[in-house]
């Protein structure tokens, strides 16, 4: 019998199984590109994923926006099927292991930041301020995200 070391949580049920999905945000690629049209992303534009998962939106941003994407995630596991699938693709996208509190970058380094459905799992506060730390003056933060209105009778682990 193999003993589960990790405590249950929807990164470990990811990493774990092949729940076939690609994109683990609600609204898809519709709502990136709601996003990416708030946040003024266009040709060139320098922009960061902060947990960026498979990399589905980075592809999709580059491709249809003509951007320069980096995408970061703790995820060992997100970050190898990111690149696999750069490779599969074709396409150059960086994708950095990276934890979301402490960005690997120095500050005023893109035109856009966005995160999509991960900062609820997080620190907002820290988050939210290394998001701001690495933009540029006058540049974008972009977030969507989930959240509840009423009351749990269970805890998120
Ligand atoms: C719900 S998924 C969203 C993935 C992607 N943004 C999407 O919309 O498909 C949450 C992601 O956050 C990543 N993650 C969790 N904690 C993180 C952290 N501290 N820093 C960076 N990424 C983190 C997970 O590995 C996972 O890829």
């Amino acid at each position: 019998m193999t003993r589960i070391e990790k405590r249950p949580s929807l990164e470990n049920l990811i990493e774990s199984e092949d729940v076939g999905l690609e994109i683990f945000h609600p609204g898809g690629l519709k709502i990136t590109r709601e996003l990416a049209e708030l946040c003024n992303i266009g040709k060139d534009k320098k922009v960061l994923d902060v947990a960026s998962g498979t990399g589905e939106s980075a592809f999709y941003l580059m491709q249809n926006f003509g951007c320069r994407i980096i995408g970061i995630d703790l995820s060992d596991y997100m970050i190898e099927r990111a690149r696999r699938k750069a490779i599969e693709k074709g396409v150059i996208i960086e994708f950095r292991k990276g934890d979301a509190h402490d960005l690997p970058f120095i500050d005023n380094t893109f035109d856009a930041v966005i995160s999509e459905c991960t900062t609820c799992l997080l620190n907002k506060e820290r988050v939210i301020g290394e998001m701001v730390r690495v933009a540029n003056a006058g540049g974008y933060i972009g977030i969507h995200d989930i959240h509840h209105n009423g009351y749990l009778n269970y805890s998120f682990a």
